[in-house]
């Protein structure tokens, strides 16, 4: 007896990795740095990889499959063995050139597995790599170099997630029209159907989850499909032809992403994509410049001005001098004027009209940026492609050194392409295909953009663009994205934008990155004096809900002349944070941050609200001890709400804080509220 568990002991001990003995299904574990989180890896009854994760005691992941279906081979599913594993572990802080958060840390332990499929199965080899956190999961395939394949030629990923708990998901539809521009569906989590990410999701037990991936490089983005029950798989965005994904071995996959955790404010600070992207390639990027923004836009979006030429062209030289000179004035850091140029001919879908380099008859171009120079006031240049990624490709190069020749350095690009999708060039001359917006094909030409961009120095916001999976962080210039239903909705329809779909993007959209959804319609007002579902105090507290390093003032100059204290605030709300931290908030509901500004000892605090009126206690825990805070108020007036004529009520207030005082604080149904706290009596 003693003997043979001896014997037991040694072979444990010789192999790479930990066996269950006389298990003909070998496992492997890891676990998060504080135990709270542990995997397992394995292979099922037919010999498929699975991975099942659990948390605090308890199964949130059921073995779930990984693997592959290919086009042109078996697919790497079944026939698999754990060959061997290594483990690793790291604990280290990296800074932020701009960001929610000056200091990341990232502490995580680690499982590379090794898996080789039998011969007659087709002979894969395929490593998964896991990192564990405290606060959720990563892991991604690694396919090496193998005799069996050269090429990997993708019908679609089936990586599996058999959520074992039930409960609530936010989520909007992956695959469909209109790309993210979509109103959150509030659902059970087993009548999700396919999604983009992320993925939000509340568990009856009370825990915060949120499935996304993380540095989405040459691969296709992926949906969340529902299968059955808490059964979720990966599907690929397609591609106009032939395999989702085509790579040469070696390659990585993106990280599949689930932030794990008890709060929503724990889930909202969540590092976890950040911290699984490559750090920053391109050193200084002291060029990348965080900042507030107007811009001859809302016009347009309005139908008041046109993008194109004519009787009512928006981007005008008068026009453009007299919002350079309002920027000017309110200490606005840049202005963005769209259709500034030629090829504005009506069409918005896949045109190749579009020129990047040549100026509107009636639009000076090099006057408009001396005059902007001269007045401290940054333009900001916009490339509109109508989804004709091709036509922009042809340009790119001409377009950004002509921008850095007249001191531009954000462009803001847009892909407004709902009619089928991207046009790229096909395989002869002349040829085109239509490709989806995260499919492989546009994801290599968007990271394309921003490392042509960096080249002339030239930060990115695009519109319309493939969603955020933290590659900020390598490519610091990609400073900003739309990629959801932005503001602009709100100017064609009453309350096209209801009153909970901001307090949802917190909690959804904006775990992927900043998000240029341009606040400030201080007007409250759209197209034909339809309204808006916010309150004034709302459109202050989205510059703290909503982050994004270039932030719009998107009403008209005309209508932000009228409220010149509500401008004057948010002009200095900072748009680069030490920390930042919600102090009260519930998905879908509202949204409370406190963020300490990078560059001095002022905190701001303030958030958003939907429909229901509610009364918050916030408390100033955050603030430094012995210091006294003279804090400026902006907040609903008494009997405001977004539904009628009160939503412009207002109210203002001065007062000091201290460390531990608490401020009791009443939100509008539709409502919000911004201050600043300051240092000193
Ligand atoms: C759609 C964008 O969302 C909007 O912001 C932009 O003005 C138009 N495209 C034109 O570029
Ligand atoms: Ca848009």
């Amino acid at each position: 007896m003693r003997k043979s568990m001896f014997v037991a002991a040694l072979v444990a001990a010789a192999l790479p990795f930990a066996v269950r003995a006389q298990d003909a299904h070998p496992s492997v574990s890891a676990s998060s740095p504080d135990g709270s989180i542990v995997l397992t890896v394995s292979t099922d009854s037919s010999d498929r990889p699975t991975y099942e994760i659990s948390r605090k005691g308890k199964l949130l992941i059921a073995p779930s499959k990984l693997g592959f279906l290919l086009t042109d081979a078996i697919a790497m599913e079944r026939g698999f063995s754990i060959t061997g594993s290594e483990k690793a572990s790291a604990d280290s802080t990296w800074e932020q050139p701009w960001g929610e958060s000056r200091f990341v840390r990232d502490h995580h332990n680690e499982i590379l597995v090794h898996f080789r499929q039998s011969a007659d199965w087709g002979g894969h080899l395929v490593d998964v790599r896991f990192r564990l956190f405290d606060d959720g999961v990563g892991f991604r395939y690694e396919i090496p170099r193998q005799p069996a394949m050269d090429t990997m030629n993708i019908a679609d990923e089936i990586t599996e997630f058999d959520l074992v708990p039930k409960g609530t998901a936010w989520w909007i539809p992956g695959g469909e029209w209109n790309r993210y521009e979509q109103v959150y569906q509030k659902t059970p989590i087993d009548c999700v159907s396919t999604a983009h990410t992320p993925v939000t999701m509340k568990t009856d037990d009370g825990t915060y989850l949120a499935f996304h991936e993380a540095a989405l490089v040459d691969y296709s983005g992926y949906w969340l499909k529902h299968v059955d029950g808490g059964l979720f798989r990966t599907t690929l965005a397609p591609a106009a032809e032939g395999p989702r994904v085509t790579r040469k071995l070696p390659f990585d996959t993106p990280w599949r992403t689930i932030r794990i955790d008890d709060s929503a404010a724990g889930l909202v600070a969540n590092n976890l994509e950040l911290n699984l992207n490559e750090p920053n390639k391109l050193g200084d990027v002291s060029w990348v410049r965080p900042m507030k923004y107007i811009g001859i836009w809302w016009g347009m979006i309005t139908g008041k001005w046109t993008w194109a030429e004519g009787p009512n062209h928006g981007a005008t030289t008068a026009r453009a001098k007299e919002y350079i000179d309002f920027a000017a004035r309110h200490h606005i850091g840049g202005l963005l004027i769209e259709g500034w140029n030629k090829g504005w001919n009506g069409n918005w879908f896949g045109h190749g009209d579009f020129s990047f380099t040549k100026p509107a008859a009636d639009f000076d171009l090099k006057a408009v940026a001396a005059y902007a120079r001269k007045k401290g006031v940054a333009l900001i240049g916009h490339h509109e492609t109508g989804g004709n990624i091709a036509n922009y490709e042809s340009q790119m190069d001409a377009a950004f050194a002509l921008d850095e020749s007249l001191g531009i350095h954000s462009v803001k690009t847009g892909y407004v392409a709902d009619a089928g999708g991207i046009i790229a060039p096909g395989d002869k001359p002349g040829e085109v295909r239509m490709e989806w917006h995260d499919g492989q094909r546009n994801v290599e030409h968007h990271l394309k953009v921003i490392e042509e961009a960096a080249k002339y120095h030239i930060a990115i916001d695009a519109h319309e663009p493939v969603k955020d999976t933290g590659l900020r962080r390598t490519y610091p210039n990609w400073i900003d994205r739309e990629g959801a239903r932005g503001m602009e909705y709100n100017a064609w329809g009453q309350f096209a934008n209801g009153p909970s779909h901001e307090p949802t993007l917190v909690y959804t959209r904006m775990l992927s990155g900043p998000m240029d959804y341009t606040p400030g319609v201080f007007s409250l007002e759209g197209a034909n004096g339809v309204a808006l579902a916010s309150t004034v105090g709302k459109q202050m507290g989205l510059y703290l809900a909503i982050y994004s390093p270039i932030q719009m003032v998107a009403d008209f100059a005309s209508k932000l002349e009228q409220f010149p204290a509500e401008v004057d605030f948010v002009s200095k709300i900072p748009t680069n944070w030490a920390e930042s931290h919600l102090i009260a908030g519930e998905v879908g509901e509202y949204a409370i941050f406190a963020r300490k500004d990078r560059d001095s000892e002022d905190w701001y605090v303030g958030g958003i609200n939907d429909a229901t009126a509610r009364t918050l206690t916030l408390h100033f825990d955050f603030l430094k001890p012995g210091e006294t805070y003279k804090t400026t108020i902006f907040k609903d007036g008494e009997g405001a709400t977004y539904l009628t004529d009160a939503r412009h009520r207002v109210a203002t207030e001065t007062r000091t804080f201290r460390k531990g005082d608490t401020y009791t604080l009443w939100l509008a149904p539709g409502g919000g509220a911004a201050m600043r706290l300051h240092p000193g009596k």
